[in-house]
């Protein structure tokens, strides 16, 4: 099979790896890619949101399966777009059309979707411009803290935790009368505070069947503790110890088997992967959101745990059949620590030269790209996260401990991580 991956981050890095491994990936495409997944396949230069060019790509590379990595040209319909061309007439595409996508694209979306679905989540109200009084109204009258959500795509950013009311009603204005984050602001959704553990769990779904993937918790924070700003991830645990198969079970029941059914009854087409971001309080599972893709640093501890063949699973996705497919799991703990650009979250530099990239030892680790990529022949950085170590361990300790160790021998300007990562499973 020939596969164009769409993507540039460690997401993808973990993706081509694996999918490389495939004795049934007969050639692997990236675009962009970056430094690491030109080790696995063929990076070509554009965009994952120049449609055009991602056909050219399909025609020009007789590809039979794209994989789509980032929400981004998902949420913008790349699916509807590959699929309805007809000089693409057998492709697959893994990842939802854009009504799918929207369980990402709207957050009033998804929280509609969950109430007509009856699945367990904060309580919530909507606003734009039309209902503005009202909804500085409710939020008066809020209890404390409050979370606003942009509508829209934010690059993450668009989830705001106000501790008083006043700071809300001010980020309340700043989004909806100032457009703080765009078009994306306009609808804001108000939101319930929810007090408890965060998990995610993944499911790959070809819209009438669903399997589960090995469930992660990622560390948003860029501090120490959990303190700072808000990441994009800084590091992930795979499997999550407190999660049995008790509070599985009510995932299941209550949350996953709910969606897959609930998108089927909506015609809501979907072939591709569902992140379920959970509130688990009380041991009772709460969804906090969707993501219509992977999760990023989750899939550099995920991907290493599985232990099908990736292009049989995908195939099997776009061929309706994955109720023939049991998904074989490693049981050992993986943990991934990400190396950031100084400044990350906020302003940093690239083009920073990275040493010491091939020094990893690959017997219980390996290094995935994240922003990285080659000039003048050397690995620099092109991002704010700039690579992962993922490692093998007995435990979290463990494995947390050897990929600390195995950062040592990376170096760039700058560079910093976080090195209590499962720091509450110790
Ligand atoms: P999201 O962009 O939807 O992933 O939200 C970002 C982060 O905000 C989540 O990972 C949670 O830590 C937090 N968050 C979102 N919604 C809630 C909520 N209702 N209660 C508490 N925390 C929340
Ligand atoms: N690590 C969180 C995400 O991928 O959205």
């Amino acid at each position: 099979m020939r596969i164009l991956l769409l993507g540039s981050g460690g997401r993808e890095n973990a993706l081509a790896w694996k999918l490389s491994q495939s004795p049934r990936c007969e050639s692997l495409f990236i675009a962009p890619g970056n430094a690491g997944t030109s080790q696995f396949g063929t990076n070509l230069n554009f965009s994952v949101t120049d449609f055009e060019s991602i056909k050219k790509a399909c025609i020009d590379n007789k590809i039979d399966m794209v994989v789509v990595g980032p929400e981004e040209p998902l949420v913008k319909g790349v699916t509807d777009f590959l699929i309805s061309s007809s000089s693409l007439k057998n492709l697959d595409v893994i990842g939802p059309g854009k009504a799918g996508a929207q369980l990402e694209g709207s957050k009033a979306f998804a929280k509609a979707f969950m109430m007509r679905h009856n699945i367990p989540t904060a309580a919530y109200r909507e606003f734009t411009l039309d209902n503005y009084t009202a909804g500085i109204e409710y939020l008066k009258n809020h209890s404390l803290p409050i979370v606003l959500k942009a509508d829209g795509l934010a690059a993450g950013k668009g989830v705001v935790i106000c501790e008083n009311h006043l700071e809300a009603i001010a980020e309340f204005e700043l989004m909806i009368q100032r457009a703080k984050f765009g078009e994306a602001g306009k609808k804001v959704v108000v939101e319930q505070f929810l007090k408890g553990i965060e998990i995610s769990v993944f499911v790959l779904t070809d819209g009438k069947n669903y399997v589960l993937l090995p469930e992660a918790k990622d560390y948003k924070r860029a501090g120490q503790g959990d303190t700072g700003p808000n990441t994009g991830g800084m590091g992930a645990v795979s499997p999550v110890p407190f999660v049995d198969e008790v509070l599985m079970k009510k995932i299941e029941d209550k949350v996953i088997r709910p969606t897959v059914e609930g998108l089927k009854k909506e015609g809501l087409e979907y072939r591709g992967f569902i992140f379920f971001g959970f509130m688990i309080v009380d041991d009772e599972p709460y969804m906090i959101e969707y993501n219509c893709r992977m999760g990023d640093p989750e899939t550099e501890v995920v991907i290493p745990r599985l232990k099908n063949d990736l292009v049989e699973l995908l195939d099997a996705v776009s061929n309706q059949e994955l109720d023939k497919v049991k998904i074989e799991t490693d049981p050992r703990t993986v943990c991934t620590v990400v190396a950031v650009s100084g400044g990350y979250p906020g302003d940093y530099t690239k083009g920073l030269e990275i040493n010491g990239l091939g020094d990893i030892n690959p017997e219980d680790s390996m290094l995935f790209h994240m922003g990285t990529t080659i000039k003048d022949g050397k690995v620099v950085t092109n991002g704010g996260r700039v690579f992962c170590i993922t490692s093998y361990g007995r435990s979290i300790f463990d494995a947390v401990e050897i990929s600390k160790e195995e950062m040592q021998k990376v170096t760039f300007k700058g560079m910093a991580y976080r090195n209590d990562i499962g720091y509450e499973f110790e």
